[in-house]
């Protein structure tokens, strides 16, 4: 299973085995991640799953479609970095993804 790396504001790393076809929102969630509020539950209504991609592994994600960038717009502290985690299904290339979760859903 894909290992897909948490680094919380607080500076914690946690490091979670994630199922190929899920997203990256469920992981956080399953495990009780702080700052991944997901209040939607992953329909991209909400923007409190925002996370920032470590600009290494920007690259190695599918683009953004229109509904994810329109939701961005609700984000805070958005940057050229920054994804909703529940639109983000995790794949064997996915497997060591670094996501930064932000401050602001705290
Ligand atoms: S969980 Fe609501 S937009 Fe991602």
């Amino acid at each position: 299973m894909p290992l897909i790396n948490f680094i919380l504001f607080d500076g914690s790393h946690h490091a979670l085995e994630g199922h190929t076809g899920t997203p990256v929102m469920n992981l956080a969630k399953r495990h009780g991640l702080h700052g991944i509020l997901a209040e939607c539950g992953g329909v991209c209504s909400c923007a409190t799953c925002h996370v920032h991609i470590d600009p290494e592994w920007m690259g190695k994600l599918p683009p953004m479609d229109e509904e994810e960038m329109d939701m961005l717009e609700f984000a805070e502290n958005v940057d050229e970095y920054s994804r909703l985690s529940c639109q983000i299904e995790i794949t064997e290339e996915l497997d060591g993804l670094v996501v930064h979760v932000p401050e602001s859903q705290y």
